[in-house]
């Protein structure tokens, strides 16, 4: 875990995210927390942003404090000499909630878009109660998991034809969390029953805190687990400009996710122990922009990555796992899902 004294990174965002101009970026979750600053930064450098969001109001705010912000920054940086860059950031709806829910989402953005440069796959939940969803499946997987499961699956043919366009540099970065190591270590996720927390743990007490957190740290293995099956997966196509896929932990960060966990009379203790959400967006703004992932990139490519753009260790559960179970099980749930069903 990133704790608030460990060194800087070594990557400053504001500094080394290389021109973005003319690429076109996704970002899940973005009116808040990490998500809302990873999309700045983004447009700070020229890149047309979408912020995937299920809520227009909150989705539209977070797009004028990102250009209120900006414009602040560059009124700055045009004192040095600078040039200004003009932010491009639109909403795109997304609920990711159910399959249907983000396939659709995808589809809006196959109408709107030409390319697909980057996705940063954000968004989370920690759902409190134990409920499955209309695909069947629990909902903090659904929604952490599940849902950008299908939404990268319905986009993967954009992504495709963005690698054969001139100087293409395509990645795709999850978040996940330090956290998914607090799995069982011989948790399996090979099933929609596994995907569903049947474990007695989860049944007995299934909508305690603790059975909620066990559940996000579950939702989190399985992006790790995701992560490495779709590198090799794409890798298999042997495209001359490979898409890069990494997942990332960002450190402790205190977003209102974090917040909402801590008991009021401890927040204002926060700032001890966690970062802002500014330097949780530098682990994956590295994943997603740095030069150094591009060149070095059979050192990152399929990996877990940790502040500062560290090569991390995974949960033992995922020691010997090579995800492909999980996918297969996550392809049969988005074929008999969303489209599959409209058939
Ligand atoms: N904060 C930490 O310490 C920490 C540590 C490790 C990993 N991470 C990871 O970093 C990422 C960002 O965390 P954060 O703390 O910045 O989160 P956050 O502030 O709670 O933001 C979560 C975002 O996800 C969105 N979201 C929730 N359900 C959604 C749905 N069904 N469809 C679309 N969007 C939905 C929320 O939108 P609404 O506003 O509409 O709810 C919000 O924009 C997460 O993946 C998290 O697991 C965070």
């Amino acid at each position: 875990m990133c704790q608030k004294n460990s060194p800087g990174p070594a990557f400053d965002p504001v500094a080394d995210i290389p021109d973005l101009s003319g690429r076109v970026a996704l970002v899940t979750g973005a009116n808040c927390g990490i998500g809302f600053e990873i999309s700045k930064r983004l447009a700070a450098r020229g890149a047309h942003v979408y912020l995937g969001c299920r809520h227009a109001g909150r989705a539209r705010k977070a797009i004028e404090d990102i250009k209120e912000a900006l414009r602040q920054e560059g009124g700055h940086s045009e004192k040095l000499g600078e040039k200004r860059v003009v932010p491009q950031l639109d909403w795109l709806e997304l609920d990711l909630a159910t399959v249907g829910g983000a396939e659709d989402a995808a589809d809006a953005l196959l109408r709107r878009e030409k390319r697909l440069d980057i996705i940063v796959c954000n968004a989370v939940i920690l759902s409190k109660k134990y409920e499955l969803n209309e695909d069947g499946v629990e909902t903090t997987m659904a929604t952490n998991y599940l849902g950008h499961f299908a939404l990268i699956s319905a986009l993967e043919p954009l992504l495709l034809h963005t690698t054969t366009l001139p100087n293409s540099d395509v990645r795709i970065v999850m978040m996940t969390s330090a956290l998914h190591t607090k799995v069982p270590s011989d948790t399996k996720l090979h099933s929609q029953a596994d995907l569903n927390a049947p474990k007695a743990q989860f049944l007995s007490c299934k909508d305690s805190r603790m059975a909620c957190y066990r559940r996000y740290f579950l939702s989190k293995l399985a992006i790790v687990l995701f992560t490495r099956c779709l590198q090799r997966r794409l890798d298999a196509h042997e495209l001359p400009n490979p898409i890069i896929v990494t997942c990332v932990h960002p450190g402790m960060v205190s977003s209102s996710n974090m917040k909402s966990q801590v008991p009021a009379p401890f927040r204002p203790l926060l700032p001890l122990f966690s970062i802002s959400p500014a330097r949780g967006a530098h682990t994956p703004l590295f994943a997603a922009t740095a030069p150094v992932v591009r060149a070095r990139r059979r050192e990152f490519a399929g990996q877990y990555l940790v502040p500062w753009g560290k090569v991390g260790k995974v949960a033992k559960a995922a020691d010997g796992e090579d995800g492909e179970a999980l996918f297969r099980t996550s392809e049969d749930i988005v074929r008999s899902s969303g489209r599959g069903r409209q058939r």
